[in-house]
C-alpha cells in the first residue's frame, strides 16, 4: 500500500484496516499480517508509557517509536501522529517535527483538528508529505472537550464537523480519521468526501476502521468502550504464560536436561 492506494481502495469499496503499532516486537508480527497500514499513534503515551492522556506524547517519544516500527515492518505504510502542540508553535517548529517523523521512517503524518490547522496542513502537503486528518473526538483536546465524549451529537456540531471534513479534503489530506461520532454522521461525511475515512467508534459506514492493537487483542480488561471488539484475550494469555513459567521455576521443572548445555 502507498498513499495513492487509499483513494483507489475507496473507489473499489475495499475497506482499509489500520492498527496502532508502537514497537519493534509487534511491528515484526504486523509486518507479516494482512493489515493495510500502521499508525504510530500518540496513544503510545498512555499504552506504552502509562500517562493518563496523549497530551504527554513528545516528538522525541514519537520519533523513537516510529523508528522502531519502521525497522520491524519495512514493507508497511506507516502514519505517525504529530504530538500535542507540535502543530501550534509556528511553521518552522512544525516542519521540524514533520522532518523528524519522516526521517525516522514514517510515510505520512496525522494531525488532529481542522480550523486552526488548515494553513499548516497545506504547507506540509505542498512540501511533499502526505497528511491524514483526524476529527470528532480528538484526544489532544481532551481538556477542552471535558472528557472522552461522543462528538457531533447536536445538529450544529455535526454540521461543523462535516464542514471541517470538507475543508481538510480541500487542504490536501489523503484520508481522515473519524473518532467517536454518531453512525449517521460517519456515513454522511464518508459519502460526501472523495478521500477515504477511517473510523474508530464512528459506525460501519466509514471507508475503513482503526483500533489500538492492545485493545483489539484484549490486553487491558478494564478498557471497555462501546465500539471495541476484542479478537483475543492477551491479558489472560500473558498472565497464565508467566505464571506457568514461575511455577516451573519454583518447582525446579525449568530448565530440564534438554534445555541445558552439556
Ligand atoms: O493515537 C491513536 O491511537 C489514534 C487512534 C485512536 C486513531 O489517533
Amino acid at each position: 500500500m502507498n498513499v495513492h492506494s487509499f483513494q483507489q481502495y475507496k473507489q473499489e469499496s475495499h475497506h482499509i484496516s489500520m492498527v496502532t503499532c508502537y514497537d519493534h516486537w509487534s511491528a515484526q508480527i504486523l509486518g507479516e499480517s494482512d493489515i493495510d497500514c500502521l499508525l504510530v499513534g500518540d496513544s503510545l503515551a498512555v499504552v506504552m508509557h502509562g500517562f493518563d492522556s496523549t497530551v504527554h506524547a513528545t516528538i522525541e517519544m514519537m520519533e523513537m517509536h516510529v523508528a522502531a516500527v519502521a525497522r520491524g515492518a519495512p514493507r508497511k505504510f506507516i502514519i505517525a501522529d504529530m504530538p500535542f502542540l507540535s502543530c501550534s508553535k509556528g511553521l518552522a517548529p512544525a516542519m521540524e517535527a514533520v522532518q523528524k517523523l519522516m526521517q525516522a521512517g514514517a510515510h505520512a503524518v496525522k494531525i488532529e483538528g481542522a480550523s486552526h490547522q488548515l494553513p499548516l496542513i497545506k504547507q506540509i502537503v505542498e512540501a511533499g508529505v502526505p497528511v491524514m486528518g483526524h476529527l470528532g473526538l480528538t484526544p489532544q483536546s481532551i481538556h477542552n472537550m471535558g472528557g472522552h465524549k461522543v462528538q457531533g451529537k447536536k445538529q450544529s456540531d455535526a454540521e461543523k464537523l462535516a464542514n471541517e471534513a470538507t475543508a481538510l479534503e480541500t487542504a490536501g489530506c489523503f484520508s481522515l480519521v473519524l473518532e467517536c461520532i454518531p453512525t449517521n454522521l460517519g456515513r454522511q461525511i464518508s459519502e460526501s468526501l472523495t478521500i477515504p475515512t477511517i473510523g474508530i467508534g464512528a459506525g460501519p459506514f466509514t471507508n475503513g476502521q482503526v483500533l489500538v492493537l492492545q485493545d483489539l487483542l484484549g490486553a487491558n480488561p478494564t478498557f471497555t468502550p462501546k465500539f471495541l471488539r476484542r479478537y483475543a484475550n492477551t491479558y489472560e494469555t500473558i498472565l497464565s504464560g508467566v505464571n506457568h513459567f514461575h511455577r516451573d521455576v519454583v518447582s525446579h521443572c525449568y530448565p530440564c536436561a534438554k534445555e541445558s548445555y552439556k
